[in-house]
């Protein structure tokens, strides 16, 4: 949340900034700013809303500084108002910051800055930073520490031992026009290699376009960059040896290709996402498993249950995930949402893996109930120590740092807020993980197994063809459904979740309210709310539940609503009752979540474009949940 970037060197900031907070502004974007060091001041110019509104206000101010900060902000402490937009100074306005994070303990700081005469402009948690910064600088010894550098570095490495929480931050000051000092701790911030020039930014997609090396902080690091270099500390002062890795990212990758929206680009690059799931995880040799997950043999030792910590989609792709390690390999599997879970964990049991989903891999919720997780079965006997392991798309993130195991997906990067591909990349790894976990302990039989491996082949052509077919009737029933106020979406066994997907997605960009539930439970309240004016969208495909969905469906009919239903080709009794059909192809039912879930998103895509809102960067939200 928030997206941060900075730079040094020997073009002009502004420009370079401005892009690469276009490429973060899917980390929020309530407000937005840039500060710069030029003739001996700092220059700052923050504007409330979208990025646009700063483009247009920097249009007529010229500053050909080669030293700046950015900042998009996703508000948590004070409104999205420009005097709390980032970035914030001193008394002075000689020092200036930017923040991914939250301050814990700002406000015990503010007041005593405030006795020390410090003047706050904002309600921000950040603005204690620059003023702390400013008070240390005061007050350290001149000349400088032997061991420092810089009196600005050792300003700010003083003031971030007095922060607490999670943060990422930038810092320039007027004094100071030769340093950009970078810091991590528990928020992600990469540092950007170039030609005599230097980046720093939340996430890679904002340097992408300049550099290709680059070396991601770790918590409790802090950088020193300047045009002749980077230097990197621990907070306890000492020099650090590190270098940069070349990313394996282009600049296209981010781009939108002639789609009006990433989200549909997204869409539609998911049957390239399952290949190359398929090629990664169902290419060996069979022995002792046809999949390989890179995972090492111990890892498959005494796992007597799974609990899984996840948010948002990523808690819709666990539910599934549940359905196939239970059904298929025979372990006992829970789903917590990760932000309940931190605060009620379930009792201790022994051989536990615990399994953490989250694409961004930064997701803070996610992150703190595998810590907890983790610390909280230290110092325990062997068969109750912590076994964890995190399935996300970004292996580079903090959950990459925190667990030991991790399974990649391939959705390459998304942009779009809602997730779609990310998702069908997360499935993917389920299917990869339940397999494997069900032919290692023997739970499935080899035809099964050589089955729906075949038939996790052809889905990507199956996707290629729902999209085909789909694009004209979603666009079609998005122009029925554009003000309609209310959806439920049912689904009952492995198409439960995915019911649930359909909702989030519909609700998250459209802001039409939407309801996923398991088709059955709708008879014990929720049928109260069904008349002509609430659409239901059924998923009905062949399998153990079909004619139950069928009933379920058939009962909100007769309650006049009108009836949606993802259906399979050719299904003549579904072409009965339902007044609308988004077919797919007929797939064994373990695998058509992969399928069902293609009509939703195109539904819910094409209703909120209709509508004319913002699809990629839906109000209120933002791609990466790094506050609790
Ligand atoms: O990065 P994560 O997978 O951990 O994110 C979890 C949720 O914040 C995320 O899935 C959110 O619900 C999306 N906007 C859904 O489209």
């Amino acid at each position: 949340m928030c997206g941060i970037v900075g730079y040094i060197g020997t073009q002009v900031a502004t420009e370079i900034l401005l892009a690469g907070l276009e490429k973060l502004e899917y980390r929020g974007y309530d407000s937005a700013g840039i500060a710069t060091v030029w003739e001996g001041d700092v220059n700052c110019v923050r504007a409330k809303g979208k990025l646009h509104n700063l483009r247009t206000k920097l249009e007529h101010i010229e500053i050909p500084a080669q030293i700046g900060i950015g900042h998009t902000r996703w508000a948590t402490h004070g409104k999205p108002e420009e005097h709390n937009a980032h970035p914030h100074l001193d008394t002075a306005m000689r020092i200036a910051v930017v923040q991914n994070g939250i301050i814990e303990n700002y406000r015990e700081l503010r007041e005593e800055l405030k006795q020390k005469g410090h003047q706050f402009r904002s309600e921000t948690d950040t603005e204690v930073i620059p003023h702390l910064i400013a008070e240390f600088l005061k007050n350290l010894p001149s000349p400088p520490l032997p061991t420092s550098p810089s009196f600005f570095l050792e300003a700010v490495r003083q003031a971030v031992k007095h922060l607490e929480g999670a943060f990422a931050i930038a810092v320039i000051a007027a004094d100071y026009p030769d340093e950009l000092i970078v810091v991590r701790q528990q928020a992600p911030l990469v540092i950007g290699f170039g030609q005599g020039e230097f980046f720093c930014a939340s996430d890679t997609p904002a340097i992408v376009a300049y550099t290709r090396a680059v070396l991601p902080l770790e918590n409790g690091e802090i950088a020193r960059l300047t045009p002749l270099g980077v230097e990197i500390y621990n907070f306890a002062g000492d020099r650090l040896k590190k270098q940069p890795r070349l990313l394996n990212l282009h600049p296209m990758m981010v781009e939108k290709q002639g789609f009006k929206h990433f989200m549909l680009k997204e869409i539609y690059e998911q049957p390239g996402v399952v290949r190359a799931s398929l090629e990664a995880y169902f290419n060996n040799d069979g022995n002792p498993s046809p999949i390989n997950l890179s995972l090492p043999k111990e890892f498959y030792a005494d796992i007597d249950q799974i609990q899984i910590v996840a948010c948002g989609t990523s808690w819709h792709a666990a539910l599934v995930g549940k359905y196939l390690i239970e059904q298929l390999a025979g372990i006992s599997t829970q789903v917590h949402y990760a932000s309940e879970y931190r605060y009620a964990p379930s009792p201790l049991l022994p051989n536990t893996l615990t399994i953490g989903v989250t694409q961004s891999g930064e997701t803070a919720d996610t992150l703190a109930a595998l810590a907890m997780e983790k610390e909280r079965r230290q110092g325990k006997e062997a068969k109750y120590q912590a076994r964890l392991l995190g399935i996300t798309n970004r292996p580079e993130s903090s959950l990459g740092h925190l667990v030991p195991h991790i399974i990649s997906t391939l959705a390459g990067i998304e942009i779009g807020v809602a997730a779609t591909k990310t998702f069908v990349a997360q499935l993917m790894a389920f299917y990869a993980l339940a397999l494997d976990l069900a032919a290692r302990r023997q739970t499935i039989n080899p035809d099964k197994l050589a089955d729906i491996i075949h038939g996790l082949r052809q889905i990507p052509k199956e996707i290629e063809a729902t999209l085909e077919s789909q694009e004209k009737l979603t666009e079609h029933l998005a122009h029925e459904f554009a003000e309609t106020q209310d959806f439920i979406f049912l689904g009952r066994g492995i198409n439960f979740p995915i019911a649930l997907e359909g909702a989030l997605k519909l609700k998250e960009i459209s802001y039409i309210h939407a309801e996923g539930y398991p088709a059955g439970e709708m008879k014990h309240g929720p049928i109260a709310l069904l008349d002509a004016k609430v659409p239901v969208v059924a998923i009905a495909v062949p399998g153990s539940v079909y004619e139950k969905v069928i009933s379920n469906a058939q009962e909100a009919k007769a309650r006049d609503s009108r009836l949606i239903g993802v259906t399979t080709v050719n299904d003549g009794e579904a072409a009965e009752i339902f007044n609308d059909l988004l077919p797919v192809a007929t797939v064994d039912e373990l695998l058509s979540p992969i399928l069902t879930v293609i009509p939703l998103q195109l539904l819910a895509y094409h209703i909120a474009a209709r509508r004319g809102l913002d699809v990629d960067q839906p109000r209120n939200l933002a791609k990466s949940v790094t506050v609790e």
